[in-house]
């Protein structure tokens, strides 16, 4: 960086982008640095929610809407040796190289000179790192590698695996020669998709969101699908559902996103006495309060017909105010049945939508 953007971006702390100060900072530093001064801080203002360096780090718009959150980054990280050197194939701003680099020894790796730039300076927070300016799919001299390929084409987010770049499939085929390759990909590709490239399946679940899925390869890549939280690290292992209820017992359950994707309701029923509810792929019930960071849990005060009017009749019942409304698998629209039931009564209270024997059933929960 530039002694002028240092001193820019010193001079716009904490200032309004408005004419008169842009103006005050551009007398000294000139237009175009102090312009770059009030991007950079609205810039790190919005990544604040990503990175707790933010105020010291340099962003582009789009690479830091692309960047892993610091938390998952951590999570990837923790996946390699320490004191080992891992290139970060696909640095953009450097989320995971950060990572990387808190870890051990990083080298990063992007087509685009002014975001290696950036993850240069970024990397540079926590230990003098290497980016460089080329394509990831050069020679290696490394064994350890992570990639978190680009999926967009002309501005535009897609789900097409083939237009991400780099291609997975090449990436993998790479990584499987190496001791360790990471790939980050979209929760939402099909199994079909993310079977092909082989390896070890990880379904990533970090604030109730299923975030990504990470494929493990080479010869220190484990084996199997599982559901893993960043936030603590637990893990469950892939595992069909085995037991089914049509009705709610006592206690109604959600299963954490990231368990659902990977296929693991058959675990997460081991978590208590549990039964999958109806066709719905994701709700659980039993009769005992179950307890688990994989688990949403509510009581269930009773279970009707999903028709809006007698719903709302039975909730005035509770003096409850307008419901949350979840579902799953059923064709209703939440927002359009919540928007039928406006009450202005005091109670919280939950409705899910679900299938069961043919029919859509509504079970009226409290939280607790
Ligand atoms: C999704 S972003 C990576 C974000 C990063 N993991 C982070 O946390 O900030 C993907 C990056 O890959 C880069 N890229 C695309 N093709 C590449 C290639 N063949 N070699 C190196 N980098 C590439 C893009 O320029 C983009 O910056």
């Amino acid at each position: 960086m530039t002694p002028d953007r240092l001193r820019a971006l010193d001079l716009a702390r904490g200032l309004e982008a408005t004419a008169g100060n842009l103006a005050k900072v551009g007398a000294v530093v000139g237009p175009s640095d102090a312009a770059w001064a009030f991007t950079q801080w609205r810039l790190r203002a919005r990544a604040r929610s990503k990175f707790s360096e933010a105020d010291r780090m340099l962003f582009e718009a789009e690479a830091l809407e692309q960047a892993t959150h610091e938390t998952v980054a951590a999570y990837h990280a923790s996946r390699f040796p320490q004191a080992t050197l891992v290139a970060d194939l696909t640095t953009g701003i450097g989320g995971d190289l950060m990572a990387l680099a808190r870890r051990g020894p990083a080298l990063g790796y992007d087509t685009d000179p002014s975001r290696a730039e950036l993850a240069a300076h970024n990397a540079g927070l926590v230990r003098p790192t290497e980016v460089r300016v080329a394509d990831a799919l050069g020679a290696w001299s490394f064994d350890h590698a992570f990639a978190d390929p680009a999926r967009r084409t002309g501005g535009r987010r897609t789900l097409d695996p083939s237009m991400f770049a780099p291609d997975p499939l090449v990436l993998a085929a790479r990584m499987r020669e190496i001791r360790l390759g990471g790939l980050k990909l979209s929760p939402l590709l099909t199994d079909a998709y993310l079977a092909s490239l082989g390896g070890e399946l990880e379904f990533v679940s970090f604030g109730w969101e299923c975030r990504e899925a990470l494929v493990w390869l080479g010869s220190g890549a484990g084996v199997g699908r599982c559901a893993i939280k960043v936030e603590t690290g637990l893990r469950l292992d892939a595992a069909p559902s085995s037991r089914f209820a049509d009705e709610p017992g006592a206690w109604f359950y959600e299963a954490d996103p990231a368990a659902i994707r990977a296929h693991a309701l058959g675990s997460v029923e081991q978590l208590g006495d549990l039964a999958q509810l109806g066709e719905s792929n994701g709700y659980l019930t039993g009769d005992e309060p179950a307890d688990s960071p994989w688990l949403r849990r509510y009581r269930v005060l009773e279970t009707v017909a999903a028709d809006a009017r007698s719903v709302k009749e039975r909730l005035r019942t509770y003096d409850a105010r307008t419901p949350e409304v979840k579902t799953r698998a059923v064709k209703i629209d939440a927002e359009t049945f919540r928007d039928r039931i406006k009450l202005a009564g005091k109670r919280d209270l939950a409705l899910a939508l679900y299938p069961a024997k043919g029919r859509t059933r509504c079970a009226i929960l409290e939280r607790s």
